[in-house]
């Protein structure tokens, strides 16, 4: 088999003395696939060589790491990649799909972004290449995400003796919002992922992906096959993850601030689909209504960085940090912070978040899935409450033992993490324990297999 993704498993660095080394890679899907693909000799990952470390370290030739995956970085020309990465996938296609859109302003589609769309062609033409040249007659192809959606058709056309799979792990926009997209941008979008079977983390938005198709390219048109198929966190893999020293520390440091209160806890990329900031407002409320909780509970933020080149997600951190000192000016007494605001780029610290969360707060206005809602239970100690966004594709799963919240109304929210925090010991207990086994349910291994099934039909 082979995977394509834009980012891929390893990472390098440069080492003080010129060589360079690998790292592990970043995000939900490499943390599903990598224990899979490792030492499994007909595998390959097919990625994108994305900093300047990547691409010197390919150029110069290093292996990647042995027992691990077999991987081919592609060395794409800095310049094409970032309109390929920043303008198309991320300033395009992400807002589309999470509905980010400020439509009274952008997007605007001018001569520049025409440039940036060839850049989109291209880099996927070269991961599309990279396939054609080195598939074994008959392979099976595992494309993930929007940043190659043009490649199902690429190989379509340039061997159809593949069996090709899409799998998007993002929402997928509604008919309505696909028309936002020029002409050309949404029917190549389109038709290229009609060409093959395609996958989502729900129905909801595989159904949305049809019914766009059929808004582009006609109701007559031919539109392959859909699947929805989910992947939670390997209990084992996150089990061992936790059990470090560095998870123990950050646990530790993270009692030291806390003591004995109720701790709130969220855990994400710095992202405006993640809600950020109405999780706070939320917060302000929920002290604001509840003089009991004031001094007895703490909001721990713990935010990775992200896409920090484009300047959207610098102005939303801007915003992020206002609401969180907002909420520390108007509560904050000589001994109790209410809202720790953690930045840092780091796992461990995120990990323990989740261990001793007393109540994990996933909102965001829109997520394929959400893998922390499934990492949160299995990882927590304290029969933690999920107070998790409908719009979030996890709710489905596990719509019967979170608190369910509506990400838009900061109100509902408040009430959501009011009830969370007051919740009885038996009903936690419950729920807890429900969480437990819904987010254990779809292993990564019967996700790939899915996506292997699918693609022979
Ligand atoms: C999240 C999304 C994925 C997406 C990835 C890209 O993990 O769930 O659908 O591919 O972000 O992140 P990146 O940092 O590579 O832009």
């Amino acid at each position: 088999m082979i995977v394509v993704s834009n980012r891929g498993p390893f990472r390098f660095a440069r080492n003080d003395d010129g060589t360079f080394s690998a790292h592990r890679g970043s995000g939900g899907v490499v943390s599903a696939l990598m224990p899979l693909l490792a030492n499994r000799e007909d595998a390959t990952w097919v990625a994108a060589a994305i900093g300047e470390d990547d691409r010197a370290a390919v150029l110069a030739g290093t292996p990647t790491p042995t027992g691990g995956v077999h991987a081919k970085l592609l060395a794409l020309d800095p310049t094409t990649s970032r309109l390929h990465y920043d303008v198309v996938s991320n300033g395009v296609l992400w807002f589309l799909h999470h509905g980010l859109f400020d439509l009274a302003r952008r997007p605007r589609f001018d001569r520049r972004f025409r440039e940036a769309w060839e850049g989109y062609v291209s880099v996927n033409r070269s991961f599309a290449d990279a396939v054609i040249d080195g598939a074994p007659e008959g392979e099976t192809v595992l494309v993930q995400d929007y940043q190659l959606a043009l490649v199902p058709q690429m190989l379509a056309q340039g061997r159809p003796d593949l069996h090709v799979v899409h799998f998007t792990h993002t929402p997928f926009c509604g008919p309505s919002s696909v028309r936002v997209l020029p002409e050309y941008v949404a029917h190549s979008l389109c038709s290229s992922m009609a060409s093959c079977t395609t996958g989502f983390h729900t129905e909801r938005w595989a159904r949305a992906f049809r019914a766009s198709a059929h808004e582009v390219l006609g109701e007559d048109a031919g539109v392959g096959p859909t699947f929805a198929a989910s992947f939670g966190p390997d209990p084992a893999v996150l089990a061992a993850e936790i059990a470090t020293p560095e998870v123990d520390a950050e646990i530790a440091a993270l009692e030291a601030r806390v003591g004995d209160r109720q701790l709130i806890v969220r855990s994400d990329r710095m992202e405006l689909s993640k809600n950020i900031v109405r999780g706070f407002q939320a917060y302000d409320l929920l002290l604001e209504e509840h003089e009991k909780l004031r001094e007895r509970v703490v909001f721990a933020a713990l935010l990775n960085p992200s896409r920090e080149s484009l300047p959207e997600y610098l102005a939303y951190r801007n915003e992020v940090e206002q609401a969180a000192a907002r909420v520390n000016e108007r509560w904050a007494t000589s001994d109790w912070e209410p809202v720790i605001l953690d930045q840092r780029d780091n796992y461990a610290r995120s990990l323990a978040g989740l261990v001793r969360s007393d109540v994990l707060l996933v909102n965001p206005v829109r997520d394929g899935l959400n893998l922390i809602a499934l990492e949160g239970p299995l990882a927590n100690r304290r029969d933690g409450v999920l107070c998790l966004s409908r719009e979030a594709g996890a709710h489905d799963e596990l719509h019967h033992a979170c608190l369910t919240v509506q990400p838009f109304d900061v109100v509902q929210t408040a009430a959501a993490l009011h009830e969370a925090l007051v919740m009885s010991a038996a009903e936690r207990g419950t729920r807890a324990a429900e969480l437990r086994t819904l987010a254990q349910a779809n292993p990564p291994a019967a996700w790939l297999e899915t996506q292997l099934r699918q693609a022979r039909g």
